[in-house]
């Protein structure tokens, strides 16, 4: 059974690896993809959403850009972690496609209008400004038509990447993701509490650029970079692809495991500003609105993912 999705990104070194996988993958009917202002800005997100289509042998699949920031903050981005442009560490080629006119929102509401019900994945790599506004613009239509939300985003276990509490996804639009965490739609969310764990093996970018394609040099020298960037920051010597571990989740669920429980977003305080607040141990009577992942076998993860890059351009 294909899975039908929709990849909601701000590309971004883990965004690119895991739309790259997406389109590697014949499990998955990738029905296009939305920008949104997160690791960089709307334009250089969508412009290396375009890129990362082209080298993947697929110029024609829809770019459909979204928000230009958050529902209610002003825009935040990660130049630290992605560099300038957002995909350091490669002389990527100018896309030859043109900005889409259409915006996000209008697309996503034609997409789901003309689905079957129930029949469409959401795959949310970055901040959750676009699904939010979904929501809130066709609440009905959304609940009918989208099968699940599977979101990189929280921490709760590791504590957080861009505050001592929060993960960036959520930090960037707190609000958006309250929108989302408490829409009543399927929602899987792969925290840095599991990608965290999820390091890419030693020898990864060597592996890479032994494809010997413009798809394993521009993995090979993302990589390099998000290396080099994450260490700075993190100080381990391989990194995470966050967002490629969940696409991981969409293609090979088995591969993960975690608890279906109630997450609320923190919106009010400061100092916690962000953080996804996991009742892990069912102390509440609130609503389990969400399956928790917390494990991943990195390592047949991380193999299946390389066999899959190297298939590409399709
Ligand atoms: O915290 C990691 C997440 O923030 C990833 O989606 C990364 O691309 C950034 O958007
Ligand atoms: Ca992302």
């Amino acid at each position: 059974m294909v899975e039908r999705i929709i990849i909601d990104t701000d590309p971004g070194h883990d965004d690119a690896f895991a739309i790259l996988l997406a389109l590697a993958s014949p499990e998955l009917e990738v029905l296009g993809l939305t920008t949104v202002a997160g690791n960089v800005t709307l334009e250089d997100v969508s412009f290396n959403a375009r890129r990362i289509v082209e080298l993947a042998g697929r110029p024609g699949l829809g770019v459909y850009p979204g928000c230009d920031r958050p529902l209610l903050r002003p825009a935040a981005h990660a130049f630290d972690v992605h560099g300038s442009m957002g995909l350091n560490g490669y002389d990527w080629d100018a896309p030859q496609i043109p900005p889409s006119e259409t915006h996000a929102l209008d697309w996503m509401l034609e997409t789901l209008a003309a689905a079957e019900d129930g029949s469409i994945t959401f795959a949310v790599l970055g901040p959750q400004t676009n699904i939010a506004l979904l929501l809130r613009r066709a609440p009905d239509l959304a609940v009918r038509k989208v099968k699940r939300i599977v979101a990189m985003g929280g921490a709760y276990f590791q504590g957080g990447n861009y505050s001592p509490g929060a993960e960036f996804n959520i930090l960037v639009d707190p609000e958006a993701a309250a929108i989302v965490f408490g829409a009543g739609i399927e929602l899987v969310a792969i925290p840095i509490d599991c990608t965290n764990l999820a390091l890419t093996p030693a020898g990864w970018i060597r592996d890479l650029a032994a494809f010997g394609t413009k798809v394993g040099d521009a993995c090979a020298g993302m990589m390099e970079f998000f290396e080099k960037s994450g260490n700075a920051l993190y100080g381990t010597a391989t990194r995470p692809l966050h967002d490629a571990v969940a696409m991981a989740w969409v293609l090979w669920p088995e591969l993960f495991a975690g608890r279906l429980c109630n997450v609320e977003i923190e919106t009010g305080s400061e100092l916690s500003l962000g953080s996804t607040v996991v009742d892990w141990r069912g102390r509440t009577q609130r609503p389990k609105n969400c399956l928790w992942i917390t494990e991943c076998d990195a390592p047949v993860m991380y193999a299946r993912m390389l066999e899959r890059l190297a298939t590409l351009p399709v």
